[in-house]
């Protein structure tokens, strides 16, 4: 199948899925969103797969869900179209373990879909951040739920808070990678290891991701349901109007909602 802005290959048994919106740093407008789940669900299905990687490019793995789409956006647009929900869902109903092999930067929405996948192997130049407070926003495809399982309680509201960037190392001391690469052998490596997992028994795998996962979820629908209504309401205010729009016409935001 033809994809605009996501590149696919099988590599052996690996699925490798490459988000290609160079121009825009990966930003993940709908197209892409839609089209990585579509390309997982279709590894998901083929069983010559056994298990996927997802990358990005050398710059970014995703610069965050795309600012310029949306910015025009009402509550009640992004509350109809339960705006994030769907990517959320269907990453998180495949089978088959997903790896992010990430370089570059992982920023909002594209930190989010590198922790929605089973584990993070970053490379050396990773830059991971959850900066939507700068946009008079906050995360909205699990950010906070997912990250504060990974690096605790008071990393998470700091990122949160600050929309300050992690680097590689104190992502991995903090636990939200499984372990750092160089950039230059990150794919090579991801490749390594998906082949390894596709070759022991699919459905033992398709267990062991299960069961950690449910050491891992707990109340997290309920938490991810939560963010995303508060997610919704951020776009009834004219601080994510002013953010968003400061963004696109590359200019300081000035926040005027007390
Ligand atoms: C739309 C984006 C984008 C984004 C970058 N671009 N990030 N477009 N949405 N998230 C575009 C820029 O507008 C620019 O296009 C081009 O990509 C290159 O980006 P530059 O800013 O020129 O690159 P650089 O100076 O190297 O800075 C890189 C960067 C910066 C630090 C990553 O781009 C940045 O701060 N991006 C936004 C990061 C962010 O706030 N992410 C969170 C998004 S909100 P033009 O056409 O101008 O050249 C989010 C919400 C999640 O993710 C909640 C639900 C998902």
């Amino acid at each position: 199948m033809a994809y605009a802005t996501i590149l696919t290959e099988s590599r052996g048994p690996v699925g490798l899925i490459t988000l290609n919106r160079p121009q825009a740093l990966n930003a993940l407008n709908a197209e892409l969103l839609g089209e990585l789940c579509t390309a997982l669900e279709a590894y998901d299905a083929d069983e010559a797969i056994g298990c996927i990687v997802v990358t990005g490019s050398a710059k970014a793995f995703a610069a965050g869900a795309d600012i310029k789409e949306m910015a025009p956006q009402s509550y009640m647009d992004m509350f109809k179209a339960d705006f994030f929900a769907q990517p959320h869902d269907r990453i998180v109903a495949i089978k088959k373990p997903i790896i992010a092999a990430v370089a570059g930067y992982a920023l909002g929405g594209g930190c989010e879909i590198a922790m929605l996948c089973d584990f993070i192997l970053a490379a050396d130049t990773a830059k991971f951040g959850q900066p939507e407070i700068n946009l008079g926003v906050i995360p909205g495809i699990g950010g906070s739920q997912r990250l504060t399982r990974f690096v605790g309680k008071s990393k998470a509201m700091e990122m949160c808070l600050t929309g300050r960037m992690m680097d590689a190392a104190e992502a991995e001391r903090a636990g939200l990678v499984s372990r750092i690469v160089p950039a230059a052998d990150l794919v090579d490596e991801a490749i390594k290891v998906a082949t390894a997992i596709a070759e022991k028994s699919q459905p033992i795998v398709a267990m062991a991701k299960q069961a950690v996962n449910r050491a891992y979820e707990g109340t997290l629908a309920e938490g991810v349901l939560f963010e995303r209504r508060l997610f919704h309401s951020t776009f009834a205010t004219e601080d994510q109007k002013e953010g968003m729009a400061a963004f696109v016409e590359k200019r300081k935001p000035v926040f005027k909602q007390k």
